[in-house]
């Protein structure tokens, strides 16, 4: 997308070999690039949401790769990037995937070849998430059309997003986002509310700031506010992007989102998910159980930050003193409240079957492989499981799911 006028991916490549980002944490007040320069530097730009969306973590894990090679090119680094860059954040699975994919090119190499190959591989991803992301945007640019079709002259489509699945998420076009710029640029009367997104205010200012730099209409509503939108009938689809889609098809994403695809049913208007293969993630049945659902700092929940009218950057606390806080980062929405997943390969079912027969290389050819796996790195602790209410053990609850 362009920034200024000028075209730009949220990663790039330096002259000298230093990967280029996007620093989230500061819009949408000021427009800064950072350069990563190590393994660690990549870690910590993830883990600290400097840069943050499950594609484009996939992208910067991949480089992180790159960047712990031309350090170091033997096996016990090779181990070390993979185990520290993964360990960044746990939810979206675009991240284990880009780290599988580096390794399965780099592992069997002579250590003199790893560099180059890594370089190339870690290339085709960004361009290969660029490339879905522009397919995702075609399919669901059908669905906005068929929308705008029933219109009355003078009305727009009105869609509803949650979080920030935009290009600033991804490589370049956003997930969710894609079909809404190419709506947009062929002359779709179209208008988006896009949900502040509490605690980072993704939704607030990357999403705002991100459609407003395209001369998208958008207004930023309050988390709470969608449901009421739905009953008003305003508020004609939802699409919202995702962190990790079972085999199953339950979806994953930014906290909220569950209560929006809820009042969505209530309300009859079509929730879809777009997401590109690479966020699928086949050994996982049932997304509810069996996630990991990222636990991030209270601060986010109790300080605000944002600019003065002066032009300051400042932080607020606006919870008192010593009250707890929790800080669930990601909810799972199940499938049953998902009208259709956009992808590459058009818009899927969100169903066990949907999803094999248009991704058959990824679920396995054999159906029984298509069954949930518990493993054991997605199980909620015995201790934890007692004393979290984030994660039901009640059969009943489980049933219903
Ligand atoms: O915590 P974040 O900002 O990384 O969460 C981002 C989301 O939840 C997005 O909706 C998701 O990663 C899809 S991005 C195309």
């Amino acid at each position: 997308m362009k920034v200024n006028g000028k075209p730009m991916r949220s990663i790039w490549v330096e002259a000298d070999g230093a990967v280029g980002v996007i620093d989230q944490t500061v819009l949408p007040h000021e427009f800064r690039t950072v350069r990563l320069t190590s393994r660690d530097e990549a870690a910590q730009a993830i883990s600290s949401m400097l840069v943050r969306g499950a594609p484009l973590i996939g992208a910067v894990a991949a480089y992180g790769m790159v960047l712990a090679l031309r350090a170091d090119a033997s096996d016990e680094a090779l181990e070390t990037a993979y185990r520290t860059l993964l360990a960044t954040r746990p939810t979206a699975i675009n991240l284990k995937w880009a780290l599988d994919e580096m390794m399965a090119a780099v592992r069997n190499r002579p250590r003199g070849e790893r560099l180059a190959v890594a370089e190339k591989r870690a290339a085709e991803i960004c361009d290969e998430d660029v490339a879905i992301n522009r397919a995702i945007g075609e399919h669901g640019l059908r669905l906005i059309e068929a929308i705008a079709a029933r219109k009355k002259p003078g009305e727009r489509v009105n869609v509803l997003t949650h979080c920030n699945a935009g290009w600033l998420a991804t490589v370049d076009w956003g997930t969710a986002t894609a079909p809404i710029y190419l709506a947009h640029d062929k002359g779709i009367a179209l208008h988006v509310y896009a949900d502040e997104t509490r605690p980072r205010n993704q939704g607030a200012s990357l999403t705002a700031w991100e459609l407003g730099r395209h001369g998208v209409p958008h207004t930023v509503i309050p988390d709470n506010t969608g449901g009421h939108l739905m009953q008003h009938g305003l508020v004609d689809m939802v699409i919202v992007g995702t962190d990790r889609v079972t085999a199953r098809g339950d979806v994953c994403n930014k906290i909220g989102t569950y209560l929006k695809a809820l009042a969505a049913k209530d309300n009859d208007v079509p929730f879809y998910v777009a997401l590109p293969s690479p966020t699928i993630d086949f050994t996982v049945g049932d997304g509810v159980a069996e996630i990991p659902i990222e636990q991030r700092a209270a601060d986010e929940v109790a300080v605000m930050s944002g600019r003065t009218s002066d032009g300051r950057i400042e932080a607020v606390r606006i919870v008192p003193d010593g009250s707890p806080v929790a800080n669930y980062a990601f909810d799972v929405t199940p499938a049953r409240l998902v009208t259709g997943l956009i992808t590459e390969r058009g818009i899927l079912p969100a169903t066990r079957e949907g999803l094999a027969a248009a991704f058959p290389e990824r679920a396995g050819r054999d159906p029984e492989k298509w069954e949930p796996v518990f493993r054991r790195d997605h199980a909620p602790s015995e201790k934890k499981r007692a004393t979290d209410d984030s994660i039901s053990t009640n059969p009943a609850q489980a049933e219903r799911r």
